[in-house]
């Protein structure tokens, strides 16, 4: 069975000690907590990996970066390897998210390229994709979504698929406050879940949490967690927040 997850991506948001200090206080609200049924992720800034996931004590929190370099080592100054990230303890990296490509450019064959080398360096992707506005507006969500998810899996095994973990954040609902319906939600990530069927068969495609990103709050994550396909979320603005990060949290009972 698949696992819920919450995840939080900090963006470019905290500096050292204030990010320390949300980790240790989510860490020990999930050691305190017990849960055993959602796994908690929080994707920092390089610059806390190393030190967030020392601090870590709940077996059910991990630490992941929001990105990676498509090469393994070299002259690529600025540049971050999956295996330096490996290396400080984070387990997670997300791949994919749509800041990195429209402000970046990373179209789908390089981020094939950053999903085959984190999963070289053992670690668990979190790929994210979704449409923007226009795209929606002309109903071409569910092909750029299929084309997104192909080529940005392309040559990635029904084994790799255990440690991907879909996030599907339509672009218009990314930090602006409008969110998904939980309809509109569900249709999505049931339509992702047959993308994945045809390629990795039934069983496989059951087996991959798919998160849900964009203005998710806890005024409605309660709603949006309760759709059949819908298995946790990834956090923007409400993760560098405790109080509401930690209420999200606990709109999986367990
Ligand atoms: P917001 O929750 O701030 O809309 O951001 C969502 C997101 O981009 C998570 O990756």
């Amino acid at each position: 069975m698949r696992r819920k997850i919450v995840a939080g991506n900090w963006k470019m948001n905290l500096n050292l000690h204030e990010g320390l200090d949300l980790a240790r206080s989510v860490d020990r609200y999930m050691q305190k907590s017990k849960k055993t049924d959602v796994d908690v992720i929080m994707c920092t800034p390089y610059i806390h990996l190393s030190k967030a996931s020392e601090l870590l004590a709940s077996p059910a929190v991990s630490i992941g970066a929001q990105d990676c370099s498509d090469k393994s080592s070299g002259a690529y100054t600025g540049e971050i390897s999956a295996a330096m990230i490996s290396s400080t303890g984070a387990t997670y990296v997300i791949i994919g998210h749509s800041e990195r490509r429209s402000y970046h450019k990373e179209d789908n064959e390089l981020l094939n390229k950053k999903v085959k080398a984190a999963l070289d360096a053992r670690l668990k992707v979190i790929f994210c994709c979704g449409e923007v506005l226009e795209e929606r507006e002309k109903n071409l969500h569910r092909d750029v979504v299929s084309k997104q998810l192909r080529e940005g899996l392309a040559g990635i095994s029904a084994d790799d698929l255990d440690n991907i973990v879909i996030a599907y954040e339509p672009v218009w609902a990314i930090g602006t406050g409008v969110t998904a319906s939980k309809d509109q939600a569900q249709e999505m990530h049931a339509y992702i879940r047959s993308v994945l069927a045809e390629k990795y068969g039934k069983e496989s495609a059951e087996n991959t949490a798919i998160l849900y990103g964009g203005s998710c709050k806890p005024s409605n994550s309660v709603e949006l967690f309760s759709m059949n396909d819908v298995d946790g979320g990834l956090i923007g603005g409400a993760s560098l927040k405790e109080d509401d990060f930690c209420t999200i949290i606990d709109t999986f009972p367990g």
